[in-house]
């Protein structure tokens, strides 16, 4: 890896140009514990290690850019949701935020269930030996083929998102001589504080049935009476990266007031609520997530006192977090390439990925933190955006960060809190080959999904 020297950016900005940052940070090489996986540290040389493994041996070995994840941390996060909802709920890891045989064999070791959203997630997870019972099966459209596959896998459950769909499954079921266990999922109509595009619970969107207008007392009324399903309980998801419990909180308030309409115009109990996923994680220093303890604290609390006044028994419940399991426990790992100052702006930074492993700042202008992690250095910081290779300028892996100006071509840089939504979203853009993800744990790593090649890529183009 060449260390070349390069003329440096900004050092002195008197202004600072607009952007997400605060200041320049006190100690540009900290590694802020918030923000990176548990057994990230830095060593006595400056090097960054992950799991006991310096970043210098990690890129050697499995090259660059990957992502690794840190299996300690990501079993420590599991257990901790699991332990902290107990024997009287279920947590579903929401598998969209990332999904692999490996992940899947963590999650039944730890005795998380699994929330899935494609025939693909499915069949991933049956593969590994996640039990059919501890699955959920999601989303707003899914093909006869999909919940075909749900209902003969044995899927614990599915989650009705639409009218259409609770005839679908109805008929599928019945016609496969069984009865399916299902959830019906509702808009609360709640404005939780997130990106549009993540934000679930108001109406007017794709997803669910809407509470207000009596939608889903209307969908409880239909499923009730068709033989090839047993209505277990109602699902609510109100949207992504929210650190705001008050979301939730009117969430829970809601479907209990359903629970009680239905006890009240059928004389059934549903026996389950989900309050889906979206707890918000530290990709910054600024953020300030909950912890899974707090959560359940403040969502039991809740339920059970709406219960109570409505004399309802307490339902069991359900969570699917995905982002505040898998999100903190990876970071991306990168090469610097080209390193472009603009005087009084800002220095450019490329690395060897970009928005094919990280769409989450072009599409949702998520913020992420940075660090240079093959060495330390006292150089003064410079404010940088860090873009990748790819043939855009909305490129951008790190919008406004701080890295030391001595940074060189070749200097490793890595991105914290990349486990969620980055490579389940990555894409071939460019014909890039997505990287691999390396779990890394005592000392030792090994890759659970491997780095695309090119013959991977022309296997698909048959033309
Ligand atoms: N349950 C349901 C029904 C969901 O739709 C989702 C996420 C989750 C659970 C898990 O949410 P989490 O705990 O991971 O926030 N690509 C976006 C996030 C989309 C979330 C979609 N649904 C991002 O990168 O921020």
């Amino acid at each position: 890896m060449s260390r070349s020297a390069h003329p440096a950016g900004p050092r002195h900005a008197d202004v600072w140009p607009e952007g997400h940052y605060s200041a320049p940070p006190a100690d540009v090489n900290a590694l802020d514990p918030k923000v990176w996986a548990q057994t990230v540290t830095r060593t006595d040389t400056g090097e960054v290690s992950v799991g006991g493994i310096g970043v210098a041996t990690l890129a050697e070995e499995f090259g660059t850019p990957a992502y690794f994840v840190d299996e300690t941390d990501f079993r420590a996060r599991a257990r901790a949701w699991r332990t902290a909802f107990g024997h009287d709920a279920d947590v579903f890891y929401a598998g969209k935020a990332f999904l692999s045989r490996a992940i899947v064999r963590w999650l039944h070791e730890e005795g998380l269930n699994l929330d899935v959203c494609s025939g693909g997630e499915l069949t991933t997870a049956l593969s590994a030996g996640m039990p059919a019972d501890r699955i959920a099966f999601h989303g707003n459209n899914k093909s006869t083929d999909e919940i075909t596959q749900a209902i003969e896998a044995g899927v614990g459950r599915i989650v009705l998102d639409s009218f259409q769909e609770i005839v679908r499954v109805a008929h599928i079921a019945q016609s496969l001589g069984t009865r399916q266990r299902v959830q019906i999922r509702v808009t609360v109509g709640v404005e939780a504080h997130t990106h549009e595009f993540i934000a679930t619970a108001h109406e007017d969107q794709k997803f669910g049935i809407a509470l207000a207008d009596g939608q889903a007392a209307e969908a409880v009324r239909r499923a009730l009476t068709l033989d090839g399903l047993e209505l277990i309980g109602i699902h609510s998801h109100i949207g992504s990266q929210i650190f705001d419990m008050a979301g939730f909180e009117v969430a829970a308030r809601r479907v209990v007031a359903l629970l009680a309409a239905v006890r009240d115009e059928h004389g059934v109990e549903l026996p389950e609520i989900d309050l889906g996923g979206g707890l918000g994680i530290a990709y910054t220093s600024d953020d300030d997530p909950r912890e899974p303890h707090e959560i359940a604290k403040a969502l039991g609390e809740i339920v059970t006192r709406e219960c109570e006044a409505a004399k309802l028994r307490t339902p069991r419940i359900s969570v699917e977090p995905g982002r505040a399991i898998v999100g903190p426990t990876a970071f991306t790992l990168y090469e610097v390439g080209t390193i472009k100052p603009l005087e009084g702006l800002r220095t450019y930074v490329s690395v060897d990925g970009g928005m094919s492993d990280n769409i989450r700042t072009a599409l949702y202008d998520a913020e992420y933190s940075v660090a240079l992690v093959s060495r330390t250095s006292d150089a003064e910081p410079m404010l940088v955006r860090v873009v990748g290779k790819h043939c855009e300028s909305g490129d951008i892996v790190v919008k406004d960060a701080f890295l030391p100006s001595d940074l060189a071509p070749g200097d490793l840089i890595a991105v914290p809190a990349t486990g969620a939504y980055c490579r389940s979203m990555a894409s071939n853009y460019n014909h890039a080959l997505r990287p691999p993800v390396v779990a890394v744990r005592e000392g030792e790593a090994r890759v659970i999904v491997r780095r695309e090649t090119e013959e991977d890529l022309l296997r698909l183009d048959v033309g």
